[in-house]
Parts: structure tokens; C-alpha cells; sequence
């Protein structure tokens, strides 16, 4: 089995599925690349670079802290996970555990996101039929640390809120990909969905010098909130456990791409 090198963990509402789809929008002509809700950064780590300039985002610090130290100490990093058990009594020590250092907050992250159910670093996961969750191999993760290491050396990894970025990144040449929490609960661990602002995130990107390409899912909130912008509508699995069932029909979620330039031509 080949290691998938192009990402370091499952993130609610990751865009693994839709990568593929959403690279050829992506324009070829951007001077800097920008992902204020980065997330496991699976947009970002699919290509090898996007601009000269790269930017990761996110709000949440676990994310921030875990992929800096990916980026600045990745020896240290893969020391501490090298000789940690995929166990269920491990796994239940780390989630009451606070880390002590930096790295080792790192480690018990990365830990508790790869070997739980849906990558919510909650429940231990076991799985009946494929090779994910609780026996996911320590050594495939080791691997993906020194690739996305690597991914990092250029990239800036940011940690304010997406007003702020969006300001500091602005100019013509920017690009920006943006995939914020969805309109129903998604439980992020810095915004519920009542405080996620989806009209101040329209009123920030209403007003931008850069492009954007904003990925959300399709509500008639969103259509509404985005009216008059290019739109695509695509469809995909939705995450979850989608391997072990068959029932593909009611497995499928509707997502909205939105952008400031013309992306059905792109198509
Ligand atoms: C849909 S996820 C991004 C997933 C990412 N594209 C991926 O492929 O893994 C949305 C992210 O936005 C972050 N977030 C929520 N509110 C934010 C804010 N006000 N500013 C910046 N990031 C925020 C969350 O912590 C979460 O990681």
C-alpha cells in the first residue's frame, strides 16, 4: 500500500474528496497562495507548491501548534510518537493528559485525531473492514510528518482569525481559498455554529482586492448570502464510514464552490 503523503490527518469537514475537483480552479497566475480556514491543509499539501507566497490559517491553536512543530522540530516530533501504542488504554490516558511542552502537546494531538472515530480525537476507532482509525500504522504516520515537513519549509502557518488574515494577505495577486465551517453544526473547538459569522466572512470577501474560491455546503442561505457570484454545484461522498457502506445514494453531500472570477469556464 502507497502512503497518501499529501496530508497529515482527517479534519472534519477535510477536503480529500473534493481535491480533485477543485484544483483545475484554481487559477495558474496567483503571486501568493492563502487558506485562512486550513484545517488538515488538504487543499493545500495536494499540489507541491501553489505560489511563491503560502499561507495556512486556522483558528484552532491544537492545528497551529501541531503543524509548526511538524514544520520547526519534526526529529522531536516523531520521537515522541515513535514509541506510543495504537491502544485503546493509551488512547484514553492521552484524551485526560495535558502535554507538557509544545511537542508533546504536538504529539498527543496528532495521536488522539489519527486514532479516533471520524478524526475527532473523542471516541477510539475501531474498524471492522478497512485499515483506518485505531490501526491506522505508526510507521505511515512517521512517514507523512517528514513529507509534510517538507511541504512546510515555504509556507507561513498563521493563527488569527480569518478577518485579520484576509486583511494582512490582501492585493491584487493574492489568492485565496477559503473553506469555513459549514451553516449547520460542523463542532469545531474554536466556533460553534451559532458564533461561526457567515455574513461577516461575506462582507470580508465582498471587499477584497485578491480572488477567492470558497467552498461551502449548498444551502439556500448560502445561495442567497452569494447571490450574483460564480457558482458550481458539485457532489460528494460524504466522509464518515462512506467505505463500509454500500448504500452509495444516500451517502452523497451537496457542496457549493463560489468564486470572484469566472471558475465554469475552468471546468
Ligand atoms: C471546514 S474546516 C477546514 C478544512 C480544511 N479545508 C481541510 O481540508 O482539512 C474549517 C476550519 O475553520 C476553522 N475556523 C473556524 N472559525 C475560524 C475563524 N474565525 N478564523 C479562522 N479559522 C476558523 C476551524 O478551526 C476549522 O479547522
Amino acid at each position: 500500500m502507497t502512503v497518501d503523503k499529501k496530508s497529515l490527518l482527517n479534519w472534519v469537514g477535510g477536503k480529500r474528496l473534493l481535491r480533485k475537483t477543485i484544483e483545475p480552479l484554481i487559477p495558474n497566475d496567483i503571486v501568493s497562495y492563502i487558506e485562512p480556514f486550513g484545517g488538515g491543509g488538504w487543499i493545500l499539501f495536494y499540489k507541491d507548491k501553489w505560489a511563491d507566497l503560502e499561507i495556512y490559517n486556522d483558528l484552532d491553536g491544537r492545528l497551529v501548534n501541531l503543524f509548526r512543530i511538524v514544520k520547526y522540530h519534526p526529529e522531536a516530533l516523531k520521537e515522541e510518537l515513535r514509541y506510543l501504542l495504537g491502544s485503546r488504554e493509551m488512547f484514553m490516558q492521552f484524551i485526560k493528559m495535558d502535554g507538557i511542552t509544545d511537542i508533546q502537546r504536538a504529539a498527543k494531538f496528532l495521536f488522539l485525531i489519527t486514532r479516533s472515530f471520524g478524526g475527532r480525537g473523542e471516541t477510539y476507532g475501531t474498524v471492522k473492514k478497512s485499515s483506518g482509525g485505531a490501526s491506522k500504522s505508526q510507521g505511515n504516520i512517521l512517514l507523512k510528518i517528514d513529507a509534510i515537513h517538507k511541504r512546510l519549509d515555504k509556507v507561513l502557518v498563521e493563527n488569527r482569525d480569518f478577518e485579520k488574515l484576509i486583511s494582512q494577505y490582501d492585493h491584487a495577486g493574492a489568492f485565496f481559498y477559503c473553506d469555513p465551517p459549514y451553516t449547520f453544526g460542523c463542532g469545531y473547538e474554536t466556533t460553534s455554529t451559532k458564533d461561526f459569522d457567515h455574513e461577516r466572512l461575506r462582507e470580508k470577501l465582498g471587499n477584497i482586492e485578491g480572488r477567492f474560491l470558497l467552498s461551502y455546503d449548498d444551502s439556500e442561505k448560502i445561495r442567497e448570502l452569494y447571490k450574483g457570484y460564480e457558482m458550481i454545484a458539485v457532489e460528494r461522498l460524504n466522509g464518515i464510514n462512506n467505505k463500509q457502506s454500500g448504500d452509495r445514494k444516500n451517502k452523497m453531500f451537496k457542496e457549493l464552490l463560489i468564486a470572484n472570477y469566472p471558475i465554469r469556464k475552468a471546468k
